[in-house]
Order: structure tokens, then sequence, then C-alpha cells
């Protein structure tokens, strides 16, 4: 029996117009995850990874098709209680941490527990238990700035978790990493999804990164094609 499923989408369709020029991206493109899983989504540069995890977690509108998160059909939300949805159950890191320059690392890891209206000093609380599962107890004040690429990366996931999400979206989160930083971030990642059931969906183009997932996806010319399930 398939497990229940903590998002997925059907028949997902999106092109973007260039002009007179309709560039399609995927047409009628199927995925779902369940709790605790995690996927790997590979593929060429330009084969619609971003795009595909942007539709995923609702930054970006498809075409055609239905994705659904935590039993709820994206379609059928208004802007607002997308964002609600996003905020509540999803997770994002991307290569670059896009955390926010002038806070500090308990800020950033704050700001989607104040987003969601938590009191302050609980969210507060929050962000610095997290911040301290990931090791960073004695970077909480420090600003990006005087953060090394793995602590901010780090941070991000703190960012990502705090909430804990149903589900977390990675996009090349170790990208930007040596490999040692990477396999660091990779294993916390893995010992974060173990410890809460989160899904994970990243989006990578390091095949050993891909390994640790429990299945692995190809994107190519518009097809997700399911290449391993380890
Ligand atoms: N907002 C946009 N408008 C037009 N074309 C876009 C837009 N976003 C992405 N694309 C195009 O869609 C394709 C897939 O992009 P992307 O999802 O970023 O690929 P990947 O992440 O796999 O490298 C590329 O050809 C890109 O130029
Ligand atoms: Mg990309």
């Amino acid at each position: 029996m398939n497990k229940a499923s903590v998002l997925s989408c059907e028949n997902l369709t999106k092109f973007f117009k260039d002009g007179q020029r309709k560039i399609q991206i995927f047409e009628a493109l199927n995925f779902s995850i369940a709790a605790g899983e995690t996927a790997a989504i590979m593929g060429a540069s330009g084969s619609g990874k971003s795009t595909l995890l942007h539709l995923l977690g609702g930054l970006d509108i498809p075409n055609a098709g239905e994705i659904t998160i935590q039993n709820k059909k994206l379609s059928k939300l208004s802007n607002k209680q997308r964002g609600k949805l996003r905020n509540q159950h999803l997770g994002f890191v991307y290569q670059f941490h896009h955390l926010l320059p002038e806070f500090s690392a308990l800020e950033n890891v704050m700001m989607p527990l104040l987003i969601g209206n938590m009191p302050k000093r609980e969210a507060r609380k929050k962000a610095q238990a997290i911040l301290e599962q990931v090791g960073l107890a004695d970077r909480v004040t420090h600003r990006p700035a005087q953060l090394s690429g793995g602590e901010r990366q780090r941070t991000a996931i703190a960012r990502a978790m705090v909430t804990r999400p149903a589900c977390i979206l990675a996009d090349e989160p170790t990208g930007n990493l040596d490999e040692n930083t990477a396999a660091a971030v990779m294993e916390l990642f893995i010992q974060l999804k173990e410890q809460y059931n989160t899904a994970l969906i990243l989006v990578t183009h390091d095949q050993k990164v891909a390994n640790q997932m429990n299945n692995q996806y190809l994107l190519k010319q518009g097809v997700l094609i399911k290449s391993s399930p380890n």
C-alpha cells in the first residue's frame, strides 16, 4: 500500500512565454513523497529543476495540473492561504543561504515563527534550541557575514526546520560548499529528517549526495524519470 503523501503533484504542466515562443518546461508531470521519505532530483542545468521546486512549494503557479500539500489542493487556495500553508508545512533551503544580512542567526531562525504569529519569547526559545541542535550554540548572535559558508547553510537549515515542516524543499543546498562541509550538511539533513520524520526533496548535481536519498529522479526533456530506488 502506498504511504500517504505529504506533497504530490498530478499532471503538472509549466511553460514560459518568450515573445511568441512557448518554452515548455514539462507536461503532465507526476510526483509524490510521503512523510520521512527523501528524494533527489537531478538533471542538466536548465532542465527545470528549480522551476519544479518552485511549483511544488507554491512559489509559482502551474499552467495546468494540481499540487497537493498535506491534503490541501493549492489551486483551491487564495494567495494568502497559500502563504500560510507554506509557512506552516514547508521549509526551503537554497544554494545561497538567503539569510537576512542585517539580522543575527537567531533572529533569522525566529523569522518563520514570528511570521506564523508565535509570541516572541516562545519563538526565541525554539530558534535557540534548533540552532543548538545544528551545532551553532555559540554563533547565535552572529550575522550571516560573520559566519562561514557551512555555518550559514546550517542556519538556513535551522530556519527551514524550526516550524517542524512536513516537507523540506532544498535547491542545490550543498552546491556552494566544499566536499567536507557538504558531507556535514547532508548528515545534518538526514539526522533532522530521521528525528522529525520530515520529507525531503533535494535538487543536486552531486551523485554522492543523491545516493543518500531513498529515491532518485532525473528530469530530462520535461519528463521526470525515477532512476533508482536505492
Ligand atoms: N521566469 C522565467 N521566465 C522564462 N523562462 C524561465 C523562467 N524561469 C526559468 N526559465 C527557463 O526555464 C528553464 C528551466 O529553468 P530552471 O528551472 O531554473 O532549470 P534548472 O534549475 O534545472 O537549472 C530554463 O531554460 C530557464 O531559462
Ligand atoms: Mg536550478
